[in-house]
């Protein structure tokens, strides 16, 4: 009955245990190795997606960005570059539930 979903969704600060974020509000100029290197600095990576990826034609308004780190404790980490301005956009981190 509880698919207990809500709390992949942004309301899982620290509860649930997942090593992977999902980066909103992007600047549609940023590139995944931006991304890759920004968050490199908080812990080692094994995954990273940027969505839309680099070389798509079409001009979007935002990109959004999964990261999978090593270690779930990076995922905290991680939440405090929440309003770190990058390029030209307040970036918002929140916790993602792992099969995204
Ligand atoms: C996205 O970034 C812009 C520019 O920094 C900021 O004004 C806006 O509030 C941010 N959007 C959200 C939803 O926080």
């Amino acid at each position: 009955m509880n698919s207990g979903g809500a709390f992949g969704l942004g309301l899982g600060f620290g509860l649930i245990p997942t090593a992977v974020i999902q980066v909103t509000n992007l600047s549609s100029a940023v590139t995944s190795e931006q991304m890759r290197t920004l968050f490199s600095f908080l812990g080692e990576i094994e995954e990273l997606r940027l969505y839309p990826p680099d070389n798509t034609p079409l001009a979007f308004s935002s990109k959004v960005c999964y990261v999978k780190f090593r270690d779930p404790s990076s995922v905290g980490v991680a939440q405090h570059l929440t309003n770190t301005v990058f390029i030209d956009r307040a970036l918002i981190v929140v916790p993602c539930a792992e099969d995204d």
